[in-house]
């Protein structure tokens, strides 16, 4: 290349100096104006990574031309070229060689941790604390920016009321109050407060939008819900993470109401860009504009293509419908130039918030690499956030926690020696069978502990890609699983599903035990009934049977890294669990969707007749409500108190007592019921929470201020009202019990 001839050129690329620095728009502004039309396509092309950049590039195939693309300025971005030296090499490819030289900005998915992994995205949520998640946002932000990326596709702020979904995972759960906090937090955590800093990568709020309504909880699957559960369940978090400054959004797979969400003005262009005043750019999800195709909404990729950037997809990640025909889309006037420099200016202008323009290399440190790349500190946070992601579902007798010197202690179960699975779904970046298992955290801690494996949950090859083979047939290791069963003291009995059982492409149509787990459940149960129960899933499970029988069992997702000590250290009192559940867990996969804070409908019963919305085979509550989740001490409320200081002003206090012997923290939450809107409101939402810390005995009172943003909720239309009238109010330890009151809201 050869810039310095070209004129403009010093304006965006020098560095900014004191007194001279242009405003980032007019930098922005005279780089685009540098570029040909090709150059400015390049920029909206994302490419997947392909390893021979560090070695030689095989001839032919798609590797060969995304090279030669790269080279010639075609490309704008990079995925999944992750570690110094690629990233260098990458970028000083594109830098050296192509006319402008602008850099690229390398994104992966860096969903909970990177090199050290946190808990799965789900259960941090189930932490309700926000420093807690931010916290691991940060440190995956810190190790992946020190392998030289630049920007995370997270985080996935789906709300989802489905657990078949695969992908609850990656979420925060079924509540938008809930899911916005946490998506604002997380924002915060992988941007930090200046995105120039090397140890900060841009975020991404995703997929929107509706991707987690996919009917019947089937990845990928159509979504079609109202305006109300648009403007008042899915959109709130992305509103959340827009506020908290995101840099960028991606679009989904789906379709929402007939539309596909890549092909969508609405939601990109009118509320995004428009409504919200988002500044920076949004990518399309994997292929999403080609599959536009198969939903039936393009004829073909050009027509994809000119769907897809005319509704406000900026950057095409991997469908290549920009790079080969956006050209002659403008050429025939299909697209506009404004279009399109709308878009190329909201990529460059995140390059230059990154400073990646100002220094391509600001990210490609190896001594950076070396020292906080899975650093002692960033597993100590891993350690501390799994602790609090820990929930309590049952403890019936006080069983936990276990005395330390307990013996004959029997642990049971596949996954109580994993290495792999506790890992969970999405974890690139993470080192395979890295993991502590429950065996080495629960051995470092007892010498009583006796392991037998019990039969095994997965036959064949573990694969990111590939469809994992449950085995339902081999019952090796049952035997000596029961006859470790029989002469133990207590079983800890480690059950639930693969790490690799949720995330994307992974729904299920049965939410039990998985293989030949409730057998084995049962089999021990039958021969020894003391038994805690570990919980290891991506998504809530319908454990009845478990549920009524044994005494004890700890939710405890698929907890990164640090997996094992943490829950060690939760069975052995070391650690009082305070998590709550994000989602609600099923009787049985019938009742779903099933969420709390769902309409009353118009009978909404118990009747002593049959005419009401009910089942007549199953109730309609949850095994596990939303919220819920217990301790090893135990929390009072009393004292409730609700004052209406205005139109828009509601002050709610209660005080909660730590009633027990130990000290513990406890999710004070405060949910709300519009009594008669404009439009029905769910029968109760939660509008506040607050994580506290009481020592025994010990009692605070927990204030809520309500503001009109608690009070109101969006007209079918999207507008935001705040109604008079009456609520009820409550205020508990979960969404199903706690203290009642009520206040009329006066009028404006
Ligand atoms: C497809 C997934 O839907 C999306 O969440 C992810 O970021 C991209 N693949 C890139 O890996």
């Amino acid at each position: 290349m050869c810039p310095f001839l070209l004129a403009g050129f010093l304006v965006w690329f020098s560095a900014p100096l004191a007194g001279q620095k242009k405003d980032l728009d007019a930098r922005v502004d005279s780089l685009l104006r540098l570029m040909t039309l090709e150059e400015k396509i390049g920029q909206m092309t994302q490419y997947n990574g392909f390893w021979e950049v560090t070695g030689p590039v095989p001839a032919g195939g798609d590797a060969k031309k995304k090279y030669d693309h790269l080279k010639s300025g075609q490309v704008g971005s990079m995925l999944n070229v992750t570690g110094v030296e690629n990233v260098r090499k990458m970028q000083e490819m594109v830098v050296k060689e192509t006319r402008l030289g602008i850099p690229l900005i390398f994104g992966l998915d860096v969903i909970h941790g990177h090199r050290t992994v946190f808990p799965i995205p789900l259960a941090e949520a189930a932490s309700w604390d926000l420093g807690a998640v931010e916290k691991s946002a940060r440190v995956g932000a810190t190790e992946a920016s020190a392998r030289g990326v630049n920007w995370t596709f997270g985080p996935m702020v789906d709300i989802t009321r489905d657990a078949r979904w695969g992908r609850v995972m990656e979420g925060a759960g079924e509540d938008p109050y809930l899911g916005a906090k946490v998506a604002a937090a997380r924002v915060k955590g992988f941007q930090g407060s200046d995105l120039s800093a090397p140890n900060t990568i841009a975020a991404c709020a995703k997929h929107f939008a509706g991707y987690g309504f996919a009917e019947a909880g089937k990845d990928y699957n159509t979504v079609d819900v109202g305006t109300s559960t648009i403007f008042n369940a899915i959109l709130p978090p992305f509103k959340a993470a827009a506020e908290a400054g995101v840099r960028t959004f991606m679009n989904s797979f789906n379709v929402l109401n007939g539309i596909p969400a890549t092909g969508n003005a609405f939601l990109q262009r009118e509320v995004l860009k428009g409504k919200w005043g988002f500044t920076g750019f949004v990518v399309s999800d994997w292929g999403s504009a080609w599959e536009m195709i198969d939903h039936g909404f393009a004829r073909d990729l050009k027509h994809a293509a000119e769907l897809a950037v005319n509704a406000g997809s900026d950057m095409d990640m991997e469908s290549y419908g920009y790079v080969n025909h956006l050209k002659s889309l403008v050429e025939e006037g299909k697209v506009t130039m404004g279009v399109v420099d709308d878009a190329v200016r909201r990529i460059l202008r995140v390059k230059f918030e990154l400073g990646l323009i100002d220094d391509p290399y600001r990210y490609c440190d190896e001594n950076r690499e070396k020292t906080l790349v899975g650093a002692a500190e960033h597993h100590a946070a891993a350690l501390e956030v799994a602790k609090k992601s820990i929930v309590l579902l049952k403890n019936e007798g006080g069983l936990l926690p276990l005395s330390k010197n307990q013996k004959k202690i029997g642990l049971i179960g596949v996954l109580a020696s994993e290495k792999n699975s506790p890992l969970g779904s999405w974890r690139f970046g993470s080192i395979d069978s890295s993991a502590v298992s429950v065996l080495e955290g629960m051995q470092a801690i007892s010498r009583e502990v006796r392991f037998a494996q019990g039969p095994s949950l997965v036959s064949g090859v573990v694969d990111f890609g590939q469809e994992l083979k449950i085995n339902n047939t081999d019952r090796t290791g049952m035997k000596e699983a029961i006859a470790l069963a029989k002469k133990s003291d207590v079983v800890v009995l480690v059950l639930g599903e693969h790490g690799l059982q949720s995330g994307e492409g992974r729904s299920r149509a049965y939410l039990g035990l998985p293989g030949l787990q409730q057998e084995l459940l049962e089999a021990v149960y039958a021969v020894n009934k003391n038994i805690v129960l570990v919980l290891m899933n991506g998504r809530p499970l319908a454990i009845p049977w478990a549920a009524s029988r044994v005494p004890a069992i700890l939710e405890a997702w698929h907890l990164g890294s640090e997996s094992g000590n943490a829950i060690a250290q939760t069975l052995f009192g070391d650690n009082n669990p305070s998590g709550k559940l994000p989602m609600s867990f099923p009787k049985t996969v019938g009742q779903l969707p099933l969420y709390y804070n769902h309409y009353a409908t118009g009978r909404p019963g118990p009747k002593p007749d049959v005419f009401w919305s009910h089942y007549t085979d199953e109730s309609n509550d949850p095994l596990y409500p939303f919220g819920f989740g217990l301790s090893y001490t135990a929390f009072a409320y009393s004292d409730l108190q609700v004052q209406v200081l205005g139109p828009g002003r509601v002050s709610v206090q209660a005080s909660v007592k730590n009633t027990g012997n130990l000290a513990g923290e406890e999710v004070v939450q405060l949910y709300l019921r519009d009594k008669v809107a404009s439009v029905a409101r769910p029968v109760k939402e939660l509008k506040g929470f607050r994580k506290i810390s009481l020592k025994p005995g010990e009692a605070a009172t927990v204030r809520f201020d309500l503001s009109e943003e608690e009070l109101g909720f969006y007209s079918n239309t999207g507008e935001f009202v705040v109604e008079p009238g009456e609520f009820e109010v409550l205020v508990g330890g979960n969404s199903n019990e706690g203290l009642k009151g009520r206040f009329e809201l006066p009028k404006k």
